[in-house]
Parts: structure tokens; C-alpha cells; sequence
């Protein structure tokens, strides 16, 4: 199958094929990326126990090692949130795809919270970091993170440059969890409620309005 005939798949015409080269690929990616962390113990330390999150507990992270291309992944309220940082590039690429997708600016609300509603669904003081949550906004499946340097990438999306791709239905985000347009999936992925404690240390769960009450 070509880059564009994958390109321009519809809902329900990713291939068995193209899914399970797919999957190969993308577990290996996975693998790679869960190797570099396991030599960085700073995620579970700082995590609440089960009973917490079950109860929706905000949960605090280091980002100090979190190098760019790097996805990080903790729990909230029984959902995964990641935390990827992003190049100046990421970023320059992100303005080049607003043409085509569904929700370029995040209109749609409930998508995220006020100070995320901007092409890199973020704080302004922190561009390079997106926190978000990693569940499909189609049927609730987990995507995949791809990077623009996946060799997997070029087989699932002409001109990628890197984002998260769902292949339950074949759903493409931008680095953002903007969606594109004609995939199944309805709207941007979800950008938890979190703030900044410090330059590296955020926490999901709370706004900065109400740091106070953390
Ligand atoms: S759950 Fe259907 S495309 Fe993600």
C-alpha cells in the first residue's frame, strides 16, 4: 500500500495488512522509548496510591529529564496523560497543518481548558510541553505516539510530522491532539486540567486558579 493510498484511507479501510505492519512497528517504538525512562525513576515516587487516583487525586510530575521527542506517561482518574516535549521545529510545524484539520484552534470547549485553547493546546510560558490525555476521541481506544522520524510514519501518512495515530478506525492527531480532517475520530484529544508547580514540575488535576486548594 502507498503513503497516499494511506493517506486518503477512510474510516473503515485500513487494511489488516498496513494495520499489523503497523503494529509491529509501533510496538518496537514503545519498547525503545519505555527503555530510555526505565533508567529515570522520577515518575513513580511522586505518584498518589491507587485508592488517590481511583478518588481523582491530582497527580504531580517531574519533567526535568524529559528530553525533546520524549513521551512520558502517569495516570489520572484511570486515564492515561502524557507529557511530551516538543521541538522548536514541532512547534514551527504545527502553524503548517492548521488547513487541515477539523478544530485548528480548539474551538470546540469542552476540549480543554481556557489557557490550552491555542495551536499548541498549552500554557504560553511553556510551548514545548503538551499534556494530554491519551484516550481516542472516537471509541476510546489509546493512539499511538509517532514520531516524524518513525520509520513507520511515511508508511501511515504522507508528509507526518509526528503525533499520535489510532489504529482501531485510523484516527491521526497532530503533536498538538489536534485531529485531522476525514478520520473517524470528532474532535481534538482532551487536555487535562494542570498547572506548573516550577519550571519542571507540573500537576494534572488542578487549574492555576486553584493551585490554593492542591
Ligand atoms: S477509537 Fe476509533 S479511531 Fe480511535
Amino acid at each position: 500500500m502507498s503513503a497516499e493510498s494511506v493517506t486518503n484511507l477512510g474510516t473503515e479501510e485500513l487494511d489488516d495488512k498496513a494495520r499489523r505492519r503497523f503494529l509491529i512497528a509501533a510496538t518496537t517504538v514503545v519498547g525503545g522509548v519505555g527503555a530510555g525512562f526505565a533508567s529515570v525513576p522520577f515518575i513513580l515516587s511522586m505518584q498518589p496510591s491507587a485508592k488517590a487516583r481511583a478518588a481523582g487525586a491530582p497527580v504531580e510530575i517531574d519533567i526535568s529529564k524529559l528530553e525533546e521527542g520524549q513521551k512520558i506517561t502517569v495516570e489520572w482518574r484511570g486515564k492515561p496523560v502524557w507529557v511530551v516535549k516538543r521541538s522548536q521545529k514541532n512547534l514551527a510545524d504545527l502553524a503548517s497543518l492548521n488547513g487541515i484539520l477539523r478544530d485548528p484552534d480548539s474551538a470546540v470547549e469542552e476540549q480543554q481548558p481556557a489557557y490550552a485553547k491555542n495551536q499548541y493546546r498549552c500554557y504560553s510560558e511553556h510551548p514545548e510541553i503538551l499534556v494530554v490525555i491519551g484516550i481516542c476521541t472516537h471509541l476510546g481506544c489509546s493512539p499511538t505516539y509517532i514520531t516524524e522520524e518513525d520509520p513507520s510514519a511515511k508508511t501511515l501518512r504522507e508528509n507526518w510530522k509526528g503525533g499520535f495515530f489510532c489504529p482501531c478506525h485510523g484516527s491521526f492527531f497532530d503533536l498538538a491532539g489536534r485531529v485531522f480532517q476525514g478520520v473517524p475520530a470528532p474532535t481534538n484529544l482532551v487536555v487535562p486540567p494542570h498547572t506548573y508547580l516550577s519550571d519542571t514540575r507540573i500537576i494534572v488535576g488542578i487549574d492555576s486558579s486553584d493551585k490554593g486548594a492542591a
